[in-house]
């Protein structure tokens, strides 16, 4: 009853708080606009955050060549590791504070943009990033930040949220505030060019997570309904295409849109199971986010079924995997079928070796919690029931 009660008065909160848009900028080479989005907002120097191997692949080059060009100067922060803890982010801080700057730039995955985040967010309200942890615990204007994706799938270009993890507990939690949608989305698919296919299809499957929670959630709306089936479209057609040939300029624009709506869409619905189960695997094991969410999503998904028919039918329907001879329900089974097809295809594997049993337990109890009275699933999971789909995990 109390989830209910909670979940009713989300919805409301969601209704009187406003998300903003970022401005997006996209298609082929779009960040060559970065310098005159800087200069329109009057910013002289950028932090620009990011991690090694983007600077080895001459990726943050490309958008420090612009900078060089324009006489912007900046400062790179290249220390990101991937799900980023509190140390990281306090090293950050440290160093943002060593140079005079008013603007940050994240250029990069999830990890990368949630560090940007929670820099932005830790320097603003100059406390620890463990003191921001929830809710609405900013409040105040952040310095200009703009993002950079250099995957298809996080969608943190478009989202109010921050992941970080706590090294010592090993578990994940969020900072959660509409002043960290980044003004700007830079969405330069030629970025993406070259990105290892088992990434592309762990990122391509976050993307299509946070469609498929969104559309299928009890928050969802005509407008996030709009974007997170768009997502789910495009997904399904061009996500294999961008697996097989990283090189298809097309498919990794479609996929690069599909990351961003599924954002949009996500960032104003919350998410559901998948998410709060994936987060204990990356924040226990550190099993990436995207490998967690595909090889949890068909499971999920078969757990919520008989409550989510419609959603996952209207689904299939969009993006054309029923038509008119289908029913509501063989046109659900498909969509569910679908998401297991595209696993085989881009070959995720089924379970985590890395998961022990005595640890389930645990897990569940984490994934539980995180989900209680947060997110608006379409049908509520017990403690039990969580363990029961972590077991059939185990490899
Ligand atoms: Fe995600």
């Amino acid at each position: 009853m109390l989830h209910f009660i909670a979940i009713a008065l989300l919805r409301q909160i969601n209704k009187l708080v406003k998300i903003p848009f970022p401005k997006l900028i996209s298609g082929e080479n779009a960040t060559t606009q970065v310098a005159s989005q800087l200069d329109e907002m009057k910013v002289n120097t950028v932090f620009i955050v990011t991690d090694v191997l983007l600077i080895k692949l001459g990726i943050v080059e490309k958008l420090t060549n612009e900078l060089t060009k324009a006489n912007i100067h900046y400062h790179i922060f290249d220390q990101v590791t991937s799900d980023p803890t509190t140390g990281v982010i306090h090293l950050a801080c440290t160093f943002y504070r060593k140079n005079t700057c008013d603007g940050i730039i994240a250029i990069g995955g999830g990890s990368v943009m949630d560090c940007a985040k929670a820099l932005a967010a830790s320097i603003t309200k100059n406390t620890d990033i463990k003191n921001l942890k929830g809710l609405f615990k900013i409040r105040k204007q952040v310095p200009t930040f703009i993002a950079i994706p250099t995957t298809a799938g996080t969608g943190s270009e478009a989202t109010l949220v921050a992941v970080i993890t706590d090294k010592n507990k090993k578990q994940k939690f969020t900072v959660i505030d509409p002043v960290l949608v980044p003004d700007i989305a830079i969405i330069d698919p030629t970025l993406m060019i070259g990105l290892p296919s088992s990434i592309t299809a762990e990122t391509g499957i976050d993307a299509l997570t946070h469609a498929i929670e969104s559309y299928s959630g009890l928050h969802s709306t005509d407008l996030t309904k709009a974007y997170s089936s768009d997502a789910v479209k495009r997904i399904f057609q061009y996500l294999p295409i961008a697996y097989k040939d990283g090189n298809n300029l097309q498919a990794r624009t479609e996929m690069s849109m599909a990351s961003f709506n599924a954002g949009i869409a996500f960032t104003r619905t919350s998410i559901g199971y998948v998410h709060a189960i994936s987060h204990q695997l990356g924040g226990f094991y550190h099993i990436p986010h995207g490998l967690a969410n595909a090889v949890i999503l068909p499971h999920v998904m078969e757990f919520s079924f008989n409550n989510a028919i419609s959603s996952y039918a209207e689904l299939a329907y969009i993006a054309g995997i029923a038509d008119t001879k289908d029913t509501q329900l063989s046109a659900a089974k498909k969509l569910v079928e679908q998401v297991k097809t595209l696993n085989n295809q881009l070959n995720i594997q089924s379970n985590f070796a890395e998961l022990k049993a005595e640890h389930i337990p645990m897990l569940a109890k984490r994934a539980i919690k995180e989900a209680y009275c947060s997110y608006p699933v379409p049908k509520q999971m017990t403690t039990s029931q969580c363990e029961a789909i972590l077991l059939k995990l185990l490899a």
